[in-house]
């Protein structure tokens, strides 16, 4: 159940995820009550109000609360595990910082509700790889990754200290159609299809068999709302639910584009994000997300591939 007349507050919305989670809440909630926020302007959501926002300006975000009478924010700005690693201290301030400022809006009580996504990348090396559970062993090596666990541990303790009402999901890599990735190492995922269209030629920085969980960005955007939308007392986990979406390896998803594209051949030259992917889990189990808050994906490997090559074509 949600109310139509909250006002939400999308910060980072000129992102991956953002621009479609802008339009998809405003087809919910309305244009007028969906607040785009961004370092700079973005023709996608121009049906949406703008603010030119750095979320680490904590006066600059307290303004445009107070000015929209926000609700609800969503808290998306952030670096990504490659850009990450190249620009640690920036990833470390800007993945914390923001987060805390947020927060704390919260804590004062001039908003209601915050939604932060996580990762897989809060795992490493030493997590168990394939069907890793909900609680676990949990030692990420990226500057990324450390920036998403301590998030999750503040949201945990934001919650049960001061009642902040923060909801989290650890999404897989998202693949979409509608916008493009930034920073990320699953982004070969997203790349693949645009080049196996243009060029039918695909080079990859991971190597053919690195199993990482995927999602289609609707599935990732429906959880991103349901969780949203869901009864407080459904929460129950208010550091960060496991989804698990879909694993493959370069060398499936290039199988699957091959089913519609004959032609399309697949080489491999791994770079530094090699390591980083070799430190997250291959497949992750979301038994609480089920069980919590009725969990359901939509899209397989088969239908994600039809998906992206259909509308990218067009
Ligand atoms: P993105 O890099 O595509 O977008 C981030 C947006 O934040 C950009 O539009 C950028 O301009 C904006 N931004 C950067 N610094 C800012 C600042 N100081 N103030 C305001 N805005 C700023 O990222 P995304 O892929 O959309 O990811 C959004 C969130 O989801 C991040 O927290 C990311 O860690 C998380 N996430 C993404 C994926 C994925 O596959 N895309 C997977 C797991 C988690
Ligand atoms: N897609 C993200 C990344 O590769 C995972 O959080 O950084």
């Amino acid at each position: 159940m949600y109310n139509k007349e909250d006002k939400i507050l999308i910060i980072g919305a000129g992102g991956q995820i953002g621009i479609e989670l802008t339009q998809e809440l405003s087809l919910l909630y309305g244009s007028s009550n969906v607040i785009a926020a961004d370092l700079k302007p973005i023709p996608a959501l121009s049906n949406n109000a703008f603010e030119t926002l750095d979320v680490l300006d904590k006066n600059a975000l307290l303004n445009i609360v107070k000015k929209h009478d926000i609700a609800h924010v969503y808290l998306l700005a952030a670096l990504l595990s490659a850009t990450g690693e190249q620009k640690p201290d920036l990833a470390w301030k800007l993945n914390m910082e923001g987060l805390f400022n947020v927060l704390d809006l919260a804590k004062e009580k001039h908003i209601k509700r915050v939604y932060w996504p996580s990762s897989i990348a809060v795992f490493g090396p030493t997590t168990p790889r394939v069907n890793t559970p909900q609680f676990t062993v949990m030692e990420p090596t990226t500057v990324y990754g450390i920036s998403k666990q301590a998030g999750e541990r503040w949201c945990e303790w934001y919650f049960n200290k001061h009642g902040v009402d923060v909801r989290s999901l650890r999404y897989p890599g998202l693949i979409g159609w509608k916008s493009a990735p930034g920073g990320g190492t699953t982004d070969y995922a997203v790349h693949i299809f645009h080049e196996a269209l243009k060029h039918k030629k695909y080079e990859c920085f991971l190597s053919e068999n690195t199993a990482l969980p995927m999602m289609h960005m609707e599935d990732a955007i429906r959880a991103t709302i349901e969780i949203m939308h869901a009864p407080s007392e459904n929460i129950k986990i208010r550091g960060s639910y496991n989804l698990a979406g879909i694993s493959f390896t370069p060398a499936q998803i290039a199988a699957e584009i091959k089913n519609h594209i004959p032609e399309f051949t697949i080489s491999y030259k791994p770079d530094f994000r090699q390591q980083i992917a070799d430190s997250w889990p291959q497949s992750i189990l979301e038994d609480r997300a089920k069980k919590d808050w009725n969990w359901s994906a939509k899209y397989n490997i088969s239908s994600l591939t039809e998906d992206m090559l259909k509308n990218l074509a067009q």
